[in-house]
């Protein structure tokens, strides 16, 4: 499946245009199928309606665990670094994880999950949560991983929008010198989920947990109640795989759904060409499990290859600032694959962090998660890859399921900050406000893509409708992303950022809407706004204004009281980096927040604000500016 040669990637992408069927095909006899498809694409994008491998059946555990087996059995699946690297990391071969997931698996069965049900997993960073993720997909049950960062009232709404039938957790987790008491978090979410009938929870940290009885049971004595020996249930191509909860410029969070065969197909693929990964080596991608880049980078992508994956618990910079580097030299990294914000956030350290320490294993860097700036991009070059590891800038998002546009390593001719080119069957395309086609090169647009790959969503979880809307609506007949994108002379796609009142911070998405709605929860608010800001290491920070006619006392405090508010209705991952309290917001006559002017404002732009004369009340402008200037 690996691509050698920039001649032979032209060939394959013109090959995978011409004949999408032929080449998808082509790439998925390379997986494990209990039977083969009768068709391979059906699509529209006005319903939409996409089926990939229409009749095919399989299980993506038998294509992640079993056919590695007889060859690579003993051969590390996982390595787990903890948060602490005073303990132990850990290893799980091939045959060892199999039989642990096979064992969950029965532990899930033996509690009555059934196919096509839900799980809830909010988990720390261990090789138990691969080992759920896993035990779901082996009998077909629908995961959805929630982040340890969100509050109980963000787990409950995601539990109740897809009636999770059984919840695993942990009693805490780890995060630097923080402690996450998660199952305190899960007791709290619960008591407003009436579907939830068992909650399994693993022992970690070892803190104080309420069990309650008839509901809560150890998954350490779970799994000494049942065999190791679980069939893998036989599953359609497009049966459910998993949900995962994005935030977008509306409402509340919504369930993007993959299914099991183009998913797999996808992830794998992509995996293995991007990163050129070779058998043996060591792949460390450090993003967490709880999001889409875990999912398919962490888990299913590397799996499926016979990989090794390594899974860190911790952070960048605990207990120093050199974590990254001397896990790379303690497990011989090959292939690190990260963020931006994190490689903007050890830079800020200077290269003494790096110093004496031997990474001349790695071969491959990768960056994911928002554009990642020249500054960021050419440090990660010298100072972690010495010039010598080529970085795959990878644009993709939690709907595509794997990367579209990105270099594929030793392959694309790079340059920095630039996600390059579309891999093979990506059919991106540009176009302007009112959904014309932009051509040529030298030019930006909206960027949508026109054709269906595997890995795509196929809906959002009990709201098709909110599916077609959000995606397939703003231009017809095309899957738009929410991205703003360049392309340059050569035909190379540089992502400019987020063209809807969505703010990447630190590469987690944050629907502008979802904060202003919690900010308005806090009692004494009137009304906000949100909107992006620029920001060192975050990339985006998240800055609010306020109205709150009657502050009770300090200014400040109740900054930190809103804070609060945010951090329970949402989580922490969302709180305002600044806050901004304003008499009034500027809005057109018919009562439309213009963000356009407070995005400027929140950039430190005092003069070009644009047009303003359809505002309300111009004059309010001009006081938020002086009150900005205080800030
Ligand atoms: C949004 C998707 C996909 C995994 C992590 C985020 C931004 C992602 C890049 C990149 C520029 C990027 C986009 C995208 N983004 N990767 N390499 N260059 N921007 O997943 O939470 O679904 O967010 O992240 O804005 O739409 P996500």
């Amino acid at each position: 499946m690996q691509i050698k040669s920039l001649a032979e990637y032209e060939e394959t992408y013109k090959f995978s245009v011409d004949h999408p069927e032929e080449f998808w095909a082509g790439i998925a006899e390379n997986f494990l199928w209990k039977k083969k498809w009768d068709k391979v694409l059906s699509w529209n994008f006005t319903e939409p309606k996409i089926k990939w491998f229409e009749g095919a059946k399989l299980n993506i555990t038998e294509n992640c665990l079993d056919r590695h087996l007889e060859k690579n059995g003993d051969k590390p699946a996982i390595i787990w670094e903890s948060n602490d690297p005073e303990k132990p990391s850990v290893t799980l071969t091939y045959k060892i994880l199999h039989e642990q997931v096979c064992r969950f698996a029965n532990v899930l069965k033996k509690n009555g999950v059934k196919k096509g049900d839900r799980i809830c997993i909010y988990m720390p960073m261990v090789p138990e949560l691969a080992i759920a993720v896993l035990a779901c997909a082996r009998i077909g049950a629908v995961h959805s991983v929630i982040f340890g960062g969100f509050s109980a009232k963000s787990i409950a709404d995601r539990i109740n929008d897809s009636a999770c039938k059984l919840v695993i957790t942990a009693d805490g987790s780890f995060r630097g010198n923080k402690q996450i008491q998660l199952k305190e978090v899960i007791d709290d979410a619960l008591i407003g989920c009436p579907t939830v009938e068992k909650v399994i929870v693993l022992t970690h940290t070892r803190t104080p947990v309420s069990m309650l009885k008839g509901r809560d049971l150890w998954y350490e004595d779970e799994i000494k109640l049942v065999d190791t020996v679980c069939p893998a249930e036989e599953m359609d191509a497009e049966d459910m795989l998993f949900i995962l909860y994005t935030s977008g410029s509306t409402g509340k969070p919504k369930g993007v759904v993959h299914t099991v065969g183009g998913y797999m197909v996808y992830a794998g693929y992509t995996f293995s060409n991007a990163f050129n990964y070779q058998p043996g080596e060591v792949f460390f991608c450090t993003a967490d499990i709880g999001w889409i880049t875990g999912h398919s980078y962490i888990v299913y992508g590397p799996l499926s290859q016979g990989a090794t994956t390594l899974i860190f618990e911790g952070i960048p910079t605990y207990p120093t600032p050199s974590r990254f580097w001397e896990i790379v030299e303690k497990h011989k990294v090959n292939i690190l694959y990260t963020a931006p914000t994190a490689i903007r956030s050890l830079m800020s350290f200077g290269t003494e962090p790096l110093n004496g320490i031997d990474m001349s294993s790695l071969r491959v860097l990768g960056s994911v998660g928002e554009p990642i700036n020249e500054e960021a991009w050419h440090w990660f070059d010298e100072e972690v890859g010495h010039k010598k590891c080529p970085i795959v800038d990878t644009w993709w998002q939690t709907e595509t399921g794997g990367l579209m546009i990105s270099p594929i390593a030793f392959v694309t001719p790079l340059k920095p900050a630039c996600a390059t080119l579309p891999l093979p069957g990506v059919q991106p395309l540009l176009v302007d406000e009112q959904g014309k086609e932009i051509e040529g090169n030298g030019v930006n647009g909206n960027l949508c893509i026109k054709f269906p790959w595997p890995g795509m969503l196929r809906t959002t979880y009990g709201d098709h409708e909110r599916c077609k809307q959000t995606y397939f609506s703003t231009y017809p007949e095309l899957y738009f992303t929410g991205d703003g994108c360049m392309r340059d002379e050569n035909g190379y796609y540089k992502i400019t950022g987020r063209v809807d009142d969505v703010i990447n911070v630190s590469g987690h998405r944050i629907g502008t809407a979802e904060v202003e709605n919690a900010i308005n929860m806090h009692a004494g608010v009137v009304e906000s706004a949100v909107v992006g800001f620029p920001h060192e290491v975050k990339g985006q920070g998240i800055y609010a204004f306020v109205i709150y006619p009657k502050i009770h006392d300090e200014p400040e405090l109740t900054k930190k009281d809103i804070l609060q508010t945010v951090t329970r209705v949402i989580g922490a991952i969302a709180k305002p980096d600044k806050i901004l309290f304003v008499s009034g917001l500027p809005k057109t006559r018919s009562g439309k927040i213009m963000r356009r002017i407070l995005r400027k404002i929140a950039e430190g732009e005092t003069t070009s604000l644009g047009d303003t004369s359809t505002l309300l009340d111009p004059a309010v402008v001009d006081e938020i500016i002086a009150a900005a200037q205080q800030l």
